[in-house]
């Protein structure tokens, strides 16, 4: 499956997939339409209709990777690797490092970033709505 260019025609699935993977810290439609149109995001989705997304900025020589999500039934099929390679390749003629925040309960999440080379940094203490620590990670070389 290749990967593409996220737009605003994927908004309803985007609404969907966000429900689904995220539940009660879902991004609203206004916020998505928001990231769709900032400028140095980088939105990138794979499958039609969508079955995963990745969103970061491209911020100064960095890469800030905001999230990356794919629907729950097709989890465990490389998916998110395949969004997160393609998202390196779309960030690295401008960054040379790349960080995130991500809960420090996200299990799957975490063995994710460590899987493709993130490497814990720091913690932002209850730094989620429902009171969670947040992990940062950083990858350098991006
Ligand atoms: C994290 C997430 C994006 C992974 O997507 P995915 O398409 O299933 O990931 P991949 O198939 O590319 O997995 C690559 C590797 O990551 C690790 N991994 C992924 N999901 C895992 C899980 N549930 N448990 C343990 N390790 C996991 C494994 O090492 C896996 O390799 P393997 O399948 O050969 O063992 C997905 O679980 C998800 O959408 N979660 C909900 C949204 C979320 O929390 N996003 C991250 C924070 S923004």
């Amino acid at each position: 499956m290749s990967v593409r260019d996220v737009h605003a025609g994927d908004l309803d699935r985007l609404v969907a997939l966000q429900e689904a993977c995220f539940h009660g810290e879902a991004w609203t439609r206004g916020m998505l339409a928001e990231e769709l149109g900032r400028p140095g995001g980088i939105f990138l989705g794979i499958g039609a209709p969508l079955d995963g997304f990745a969103c970061a900025w491209a911020v100064l020589d960095e890469l800030h990777l905001l999230q990356i999500a794919v629907a729950p039934d097709a989890q465990r099929r490389g998916l998110a690797s395949t969004l997160h390679a393609a998202l390196l390749v779309a960030a690295r003629p401008h960054a040379s490092a790349g960080w995130l925040e991500v809960r420090a309960d996200n299990a799957p999440a975490i063995a994710f970033y460590e899987h493709h080379g993130w490497r814990r940094i720091g913690v932002r203490p209850r730094y989620y709505a429902n009171g969670a620590d947040a992990w940062v990670y950083r990858r350098q070389p991006l």
